[in-house]
């Protein structure tokens, strides 16, 4: 009989985004300031074998419900593969080999951490795995394996709405109050996560104004009063500059954006625009409108705070 794992984890906006100076590990250090939202990723382990030493995975299977990347993502470098490999290892127990299978809800190379997502979700789903074999790892454990993978991949573990600096991996929960309303506009255009904080470094260079935003005091007030108009005034992000050079379509759409809700940004490096509306309806009717305008364009909505990465059944 197969036995099958599923596991979920939520995409993300950063609400705030300060990049600082580059550093010497290729990094930058950052004020960011995550909000999960609940369009969330789905990972499931397969099996049916004996436990057998040696690699976990077996293959990997993407189902898009978003638009399909050109490039085939389901190999051994896949975050999520990447990841259930990380989790057996570490424990040291042999579990049967599992196929992967990931339905993705959350676009792809639209800095809203999707590759991460389907990285915290194989991390939880690989852990329960272990536990059926084995004991399962530590939350700490998982923790320093998902800041190993990526330095969104701990947020998307955590979920909720956090504070993250250092490379954004160092976490602490922010309270907010009431939910966030949203719609997401991806204009198809894939922007590589380092080629947007490389070219921020250059774009600094020749513009001094560009200076890094490291203070989410005025947000963190904004989220813990509830008031939307409030929050919608304190979003930024850094990443917005690099971005709008990157894919110069990106002023026009936040434009319009920022003109159907109450505020339009770009969501991480981009190039999805995130306009965040006063309540569910507002989203509904925007999203609609969006959709109308930019024809092609593929448009949701969403809310936040979401919870993080967590297993949904065990079969
Ligand atoms: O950690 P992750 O693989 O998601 O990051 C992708 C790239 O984004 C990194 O290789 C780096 O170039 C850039 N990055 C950065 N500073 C961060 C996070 C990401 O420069 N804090």
């Amino acid at each position: 009989m197969t036995r099958e794992i599923v596991a979920s984890a939520p995409g993300k906006v950063n609400l705030h985004l300060g990049v600082g100076e580059a550093r010497t590990d290729g990094y930058h250090d950052l004020v960011s300031v995550f909000h999960a939202v609940d369009r969330r990723e789905v990972v499931r382990l397969l099996y049916d074998g004996t436990p057998v030493a040696g690699p976990a995975v077996e293959s990997m299977r993407t189902t898009f419900f978003v638009d399909e990347p050109d490039e085939d993502i389901d190999g051994p470098n896949n975050l999520a593969w990447r990841a259930v490999e990380a989790v057996v290892a570490r424990a040291g127990v042999a579990v049967p080999r599992v196929r992967i299978e990931v339905d993705k809800h959350v676009f792809v190379a639209g800095g809203m951490a999707g590759g991460s997502a389907d990285a915290a979700a194989a991390l939880v789903a690989s852990n329960a795995l272990v536990a059926e074999f084995g004991e399962a790892l530590p939350e700490e454990e998982l923790l320093e394996i998902a800041a190993s993978l990526g330095a969104d991949v701990p947020f998307s573990l955590m979920g909720g709405t956090a504070l993250g600096t250092g490379r954004g991996d160092k976490l602490v929960e922010m309270l907010s109050r009431g939910r966030l309303h949203w719609v997401f506009i991806n204009p198809k255009i894939g922007i590589n996560t380092g080629g947007a904080f490389a070219l921020l470094d250059d774009l600094r260079h020749g513009n001094p104004a560009l200076l890094p935003h490291m203070d989410a005091t005025e947000l963190s007030q904004a989220l813990t009063s509830g008031d939307v108009a409030r929050v919608a005034a304190a979003l930024h992000n850094d990443l917005e500059a690099p971005a709008l050079s990157m894919r110069p379509v990106l002023k026009r759409v936040l434009g319009v954006a920022g003109e159907a809700g109450r505020r339009a940004i770009v969501s991480g490096s981009g190039p999805t625009v995130a306009v965040l509306c006063d309540d569910a309806d507002d989203a509904r009717f925007a999203a609609e409108h969006l959709a109308e305008r930019f024809d092609g364009y593929e448009v949701f909505v969403a809310e936040g705070p979401d919870h993080g990465a967590q297993v949904e059944r065990v079969i």
